[in-house]
């Protein structure tokens, strides 16, 4: 076993720089998800890791090797990507004992170990009953499996996965996440995992980071992230809904400092005062959680006016989204008010809990 660790690194294709300077970690027998918009960089650092793309500088190392410069097959990786990319010409037994066959390993493995280990494997994901099909005769969750036991059999030091679940519905999705979590508690591979999906990263991940244009927005354990978002991208990412993010303003009234959204003005408690006091600018982004903000049927002192985007059931809540100005709300409520896109209805915002955010560079305050 070993951990995942870039150093500085940088890739650039054509014209377009991609990362400049990136560095992680991912320890030794930890499960990392990362997490991040469409185009952000997932797949190019796990393709760094496998060997499948230099970068321009920069280091990788796996454990206290480092790799760069290491064609993939010598690296000691499992992975499984997005596609499968199985060989359809070949049985589920051929696919899975494909890695133990390559040409760096011949002569390791007996044929009686091959076949012990096709069944080992088999057996672990549950497969044991398809072992002579013909990879084009499975279902999608049948062939997850077997790219995830490919990857698996030959006990590599570290696990890349890219987008396991993403192509099954929703009950495969949930079971194989069970499945793959369940087996690294029990092998503790280390692991990276790559998803778009929040929620997915929050149930399975040891460690997330959250990664844009290129860049690590955050690393920390979910709740770290959940509670302590670093940016107001981090906040407007995780969670379900997340963090709704309003523009407002600093400023000061009878010497305590206020917030100004909307045209109204909502009173700070001490501790974010202290924060919103160290702000580089009073140009602020406000992160309310749902339970923050009330919906009111009437315009009352301090109630900013909104209006709604769109709406929804879930149970006995109804879910909206309100826009004011540039920015939208997320809001739950369980009274029976009755309202439809375009109505006009009024908002109660408590910043008890809520995060500060600098506008221009969406760094937590506290953090700065
Ligand atoms: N071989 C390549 N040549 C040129 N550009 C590339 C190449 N590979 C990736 N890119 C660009 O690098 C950026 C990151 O791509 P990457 O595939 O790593 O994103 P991703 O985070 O995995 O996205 P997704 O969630 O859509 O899979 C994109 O803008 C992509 O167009
Ligand atoms: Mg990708």
């Amino acid at each position: 076993m070993a951990g995942i660790y870039f150093r500085d690194i940088y890739k650039s294709f054509g014209t377009s720089r991609l990362f400049e300077g990136l560095s992680l970690a991912c320890p030794d027998r930890k499960y990392l998800c990362l997490l991040g918009p469409s185009g952000c960089g997932k797949t190019t650092l796990m393709r760094i890791v496998a060997g499948l793309t230099e970068p321009d500088s920069g280091e990788v190392l796996i454990g206290d090797k480092r790799v760069n410069g290491l064609p993939p097959a010598s690296r000691n990786i499992g992975l499984a990507f997005q596609n499968y990319a199985l060989y359809p010409h070949l049985s589920v037994a051929g696919n899975l004992a494909f890695p133990l066959r390559a040409p760096i390993r011949r002569g390791r493995y007996r044929q009686a170990e091959i076949e012990e280990r096709v069944k080992r494997v088999a057996a672990l994901l549950r497969i044991d009953q398809l072992l002579h099909r013909r990879v084009n005769q499975l279902s999608g969750g049948q062939q997850q499996r077997v790219a995830l036991g490919r990857a698996l059999i030959h006990d590599p030091g570290v696990l890349l996965l890219d987008e396991p679940v993403t192509h099954l519905d929703a009950r495969l999705r949930y079971e194989m996440r069970a499945e793959i979590k369940l087996l690294h508690d029990r092998i503790g591979t280390t692991t990276i995992h790559v998803t778009h999906d929040q929620q997915e990263a929050l149930a399975m991940g040891d460690l997330i980071a959250v990664m844009r244009n290129g860049r690590i927005e955050q690393l920390g354990a979910p709740l770290e992230l959940y509670h302590e978002p670093a940016t107001a991208f981090v906040a407007g990412f995780i969670g379900d809904p997340p963090m709704s993010l309003v523009h407002a303003r600093l400023a000061q009234e009878n010497g305590n400092t206020i917030v100004q959204v909307a045209g109204s003005s909502l009173s700070l408690s001490e501790a974010l005062a202290a924060q919103a006091n160290m702000a580089p600018s009073r140009e602020i982004i406000v992160g309310l959680r749902p339970k923050q903000v009330a919906l009111v049927e009437r315009p009352e002192a301090g109630a900013v006016a909104t209006t709604v985007y769109s709406h929804g059931r879930v149970g006995r809540e109804q879910q909206l989204v309100l826009t004011f100005g540039r920015d939208e709300v997320h809001c739950r409520t369980s009274s029976a008010i009755h309202v439809t896109t375009g109505d006009k209805v009024w908002l109660s915002i408590s910043l008890d809990g809520a995060k500060l955010f600098d506008a221009a560079s969406g760094r937590a305050l506290a953090h700065t």
